[in-house]
């Protein structure tokens, strides 16, 4: 479904060879968008997405991408610079859990929930910020968590990564915004992905009892809305938290 007309930009998209990510370079490239999108491993699996994309008239890039790496992370956005001539947005939505009751988490779980979904987007951010500032014109959309907003048990390394995202998009938000740069946070409750399949139907019933709406989202529901952020309908809007959930934060 096409919601906005992104023609003609360059747009970024970490972690984009399943799930959400996945929907939302399906998404923008349906819109019109030129996609530069990473996957981390299985590239087949990235390969057999681009090839769709491209039978069905988009246009994608996939490149190799490790987001907890800063080296990495840097060489996918400068390939996206000079491959692309220009970068009109970035979004922020690679992320991995690992959960676990405090008690029984390593420092090393810990770190590694961090380094890939808070320090990852800082990577980007910084990477992105200066062609975007020359530019005088960019978005970055962070795909946060309503867990960042209202913690999670056997979740402290995600929900205090995801915090931080917040904190980070409200303090980009407002060192860019006189550069025409704005950055806003989606924060999704439950969606179907691979994800959130490794929970047992009962942590699922637990989940949608609490949820208004009863359900979990579909990833395209969140894509709409990171489509938004990255339009013209957005531009007004900066430094921004928008749940994504049924109706679960409120
Ligand atoms: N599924 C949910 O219910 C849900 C809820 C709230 C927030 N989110 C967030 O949405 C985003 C996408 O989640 P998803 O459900 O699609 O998860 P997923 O596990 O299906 O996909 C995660 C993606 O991130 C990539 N990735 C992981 N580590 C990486 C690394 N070090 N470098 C580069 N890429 C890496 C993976 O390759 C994959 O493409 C995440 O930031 C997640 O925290 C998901």
């Amino acid at each position: 479904m096409k919601t906005f007309d992104h023609s003609g930009k360059v747009i970024a998209v970490t972690g984009g060879s399943r799930g959400i990510g996945e929907a939302i370079v399906r998404r923008l490239c349906a819109e019109g968008a030129s996609v530069f999108a990473t996957f981390n491993s299985a590239p087949e699996r990235a390969e057999k997405i681009a090839s769709e994309i491209r039978e069905a008239g988009g246009t994608v890039t996939y490149l190799q991408v490790n987001v907890s790496d800063e080296e990495s992370v840097k060489g996918f956005i400068e390939a996206v610079v000079t491959q692309g001539g220009r970068i009109d947005a970035l979004v922020n939505n690679a992320g991995i859990t690992k959960d676990g009751l405090i008690m029984r988490m390593s420092g090393k779980d810990w770190q590694d929930v961090v380094d890939t979904n808070l320090t990852g987007v800082f990577y980007a951010c910084k990477a992105a910020a200066r062609p975007m500032m020359q530019q005088r014109t960019g978005r970055i959309v962070n795909i946060g968590s309503i867990v960042g907003l209202q913690g999670n048990a056997g979740q402290v390394n995600y929900s205090s990564a995801k915090a931080g995202l917040i904190g980070l998009t409200r303090s980009l938000a407002r060192e860019l915004a006189s550069r025409n740069v704005f950055v806003n946070c989606v924060a999704p409750g439950f969606v179907e992905t691979d994800m959130t399949e490794k929970l047992t139907e009962e942590q699922k019933a637990s989940f949608f009892s609490n949820i208004p709406m009863k359900r979990a989202a579909g990833p395209d529901e969140i894509a709409s809305v990171v489509s938004f952020f990255i339009a013209p309908e957005s531009s007004y809007i900066t430094g921004q938290v928008l749940n994504v959930d049924g109706g679960l934060a409120m």
